[in-house]
């Protein structure tokens, strides 16, 4: 069996699935964190993989950049695969009151693109992660003494250029992180009945024009998948 982008036998993909935006992180990850790690997709080099962690079984797998790539992935794996849980794990860009390396939880997710406009009567939908991932992933934050904060966040569809006054509204509304995949997860989520959490290092800051170093980004992702794995085992499936 496979799906026009997805080349995996039924039952090669774990109902919970960690989707880093990069397949070579996806890579990483599943070599780095998961014992028996196998791959179950390399079509479009998207790499996923599934192992286990502490035993309990799990995939990870890219998501390309942007709401169109994710979501296609993410539908799949729902639909196809039967995933019930996505753990976003991926950078953004800080607005306002955030420092280079904070790890946001992201509770809401605005945006700029028309993606859930267009399967919500062009109505605003409110795109926000689910609470069970989110309290267990705040709870093992706390008992392990990593700082996050629960923040609201938005994802846009022009890295470049694009609204030359969003930070301001940004700002103006306590939004504090940049993505470009998010609020079309939390939307898809919300329709195939997904559990969905983003998980998100700020990696560049883009009112002073802060950028993290390249080793600065591992440890960041290295604490992002951590705290999700000690997180999932905790987190009742929806
Ligand atoms: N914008 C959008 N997405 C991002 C950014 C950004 O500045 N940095 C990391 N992901």
């Amino acid at each position: 069996m496979s799906t026009p982008h997805i080349d995996a036998e039924p039952g090669a993909i774990a109902d919970t699935v960690l989707f880093p935006g990069d397949p070579l992180r996806a890579r990483h990850i599943a070599l780095t964190f998961l014992d028996d790690a196998v791959e179950f997709n390399a079509r479009r080099n998207m790499l996923g993989y599934t192992g286990r962690y502490r035993g309990q079984r799990m995939s990870v797998m890219g998501s390309g950049m942007g709401i169109p790539s994710s979501a296609i992935y993410a539908t799949e794996l729902a639909r196809v695969y039967g995933v019930r849980r996505i753990v976003r794990i991926g950078t953004c860009g800080g607005v306002g009151e955030v420092a280079l390396g904070d790890l946001l939880l992201a509770q809401s997710a605005s945006t700029d693109s028309r993606f859930n406009r267009l399967h919500f009567g062009d109505h605003d939908l409110a795109a926000c992660a689910d609470f069970a991932l989110m309290k267990a992933v705040v709870d093992t934050a706390a008992r392990q003494n990593v700082a996050v904060r629960v923040a609201h966040i938005f994802s846009t569809d022009c890295f470049y250029d694009g609204d030359a006054d969003l930070l301001t509204h940004l700002r103006r509304h306590n939004i504090v992180g940049i993505d470009m995949e998010s609020a079309g997860l939390y939307g898809l989520a919300m329709r195939e009945g997904l559990q969905c959490l983003s998980v998100m290092t700020v990696s560049d800051h883009l009112d002073r024009d802060e950028h993290m170093p390249a080793a600065e980004r591992e440890q960041g992702l290295a604490r992002m998948v951590t705290l999700a794995l000690e997180s999932l085992g905790n987190a009742p499936a929806g």
